[in-house]
């Protein structure tokens, strides 16, 4: 079998030429699937054989794809392409082959998404995605926004400037970590909305815990006040499988170069049709695209290099199955909580057990230790990279596995985590 893997290896790396939007090194990784029973539930020879799509860095343990996560090599190869092509003559290539190709990719995104491709903008992240929206609806003085404690830092920078900008008021939830009730998350927004309440943006997923939260509850509640729901999809899309109809957002944001596993610069908004006039574009755009979802796209020369491959990590993805994908990655944490979860010192901030609310993402700090010192000495001594986490009301470090990681490393974890829960590393103590 590890011949059939170097075979797949090598030919990503060996496939040369060029056409457009082609899918013939995804279609090697299908064989290889196929020839592995892929309907069948998969093996670890599966899972070594999807590894072996990634160029993986020996030097480190990648465990904050909750960041951003590499290119399968198909995909990589496929950006490299484009980019190789474009430049012989960008003003040619880039501008008149590769841009007009973004229609492909809206398309695909769409079906994907299941969404009309009108709604589709494609950004260069969720950030752009969501401040889109944000900075472009026409709020005033004293209208009220309704956010939870646990939006992105950014996203909340986004809200807090327009506070000072324009008199926009933030009402902010306080969730409750370990997160267990979906209505008591519903309760807390129905005591704050009021007649100026004009948008509620919640996360779909939360960053700091993985915590998955009710959005579809949400949206409908949002919509019996005539309320428009923001929804950052930034750790969702791709990881969770869903679709539209099954969060019913006003708007959508997210990123693409993190669980779709596109370049990174990738991303996309999804807005109702009959919202587009009510939000500016952030960058100019003539009176005649008002009612054009493109009018969100018109942000001067960019590689198209980067978007153009989005629909070669849209595919690898089928390929996989995002079913599938999710529960391996919450396999893969398994292996670590099992093995340190009866110690008392170990605090397990996100909700694991009730898996509608869990998305793979986990939180933890230990008692005894300072979470700070525990992720450098992770990272320096140990070469494990993880993400700390640093919240007002709690600090821990999150731990974000992806399809490309192996029980190896999680075992590895979980051994160095229990050394330490042992007392066994001085340096990582209060
Ligand atoms: C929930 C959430 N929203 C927004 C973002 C911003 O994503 P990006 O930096 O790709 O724009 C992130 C990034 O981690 C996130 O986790």
């Amino acid at each position: 079998m590890l011949r059939r893997r170097s075979f797949i290896k090598n030919s990503f790396f060996s496939l040369i030429g060029f056409s457009v939007l082609r899918t013939d090194s995804l279609s090697i990784l299908k064989q290889a699937f196929d020839d592995l029973n892929f309907n069948q539930s998969p093996n670890e020879e599966f899972w070594l054989t999807v590894r072996s799509a990634f160029n993986i860095d020996d030097k480190l343990i990648n465990l904050n794809s909750g960041g951003i996560s590499p290119t399968p090599i198909p995909v990589h190869n496929r950006f490299k392409e484009y980019l190789d092509k474009s430049n012989l003559l960008p003003a040619y290539y880039n501008w008149h082959v590769f841009e007009p190709q973004k229609e492909l990719v809206r398309k695909k995104i769409a079906e994907n998404f299941g969404v009309d491709s009108e709604e589709i903008a494609i950004t260069r992240n969720a950030s752009e995605a969501l401040q889109i929206v944000q900075q472009g609806l026409e709020l005033k003085n004293k209208d009220e926004v309704i956010i939870t404690d646990h939006e992105y830092f950014r996203m909340k920078n986004t809200w807090e400037q327009l506070e000072r900008r324009r008199g926009v008021k933030i009402i902010q939830i306080q969730l409750p970590v370990p997160f267990v009730d979906d209505d008591y998350l519903i309760t807390e927004i129905k005591k704050r909305i009021s007649s100026r309440t004009k948008i509620l943006h919640i996360s779909h997923v939360v960053y700091l815990t993985g915590q998955i939260l009710p959005i579809k509850q949400i949206s409908q509640l949002a919509h019996e006040n005539d309320i428009k729901l923001i929804c950052d999809g930034a750790q969702s899309f791709a990881l969770l499988p869903f679709t539209h109809k099954d969060i019913e957002s006003d708007f959508f944001g997210t990123s693409l170069h993190k669980w779709c596993y596109a370049p990174i610069g990738t991303g996309f908004l999804h807005i109702r049709k009959e919202l587009l006039t009510k939000v500016w574009p952030l960058m100019a755009a003539p009176k005649s695209m008002d009612n054009n979802i493109r009018k969100f796209e018109e942000i001067g020369t960019h590689p198209a290099a980067n978007h153009n491959a989005i629909v070669d990590a849209i595919e690898f993805n089928s390929q996989i199955g995002i079913e599938r994908k999710l529960n391996r990655i919450k396999t893969l944490n398994n292996v670590w909580i099992n093995r340190i979860s009866g110690y008392p010192e170990f605090n397990l901030l996100t909700n694991t057990k009730d898996s509608s609310k869990w998305c793979g993402m986990v939180l933890f700090n230990i008692s005894g230790v300072n979470s700070s010192k525990l992720y450098k000495y992770l990272l320096e001594e140990e070469k494990i990279l993880t993400s700390p986490m640093v919240h007002n009301n709690f600090k821990g470090i999150r731990i974000s596995p992806n399809i490309f990681n192996s029980l190896s490393e999680m075992e590895k974890l979980s051994e160095i985590l229990e050394s330490v829960i042992k007392g066994k590393v001085d340096q990582v103590k209060l």
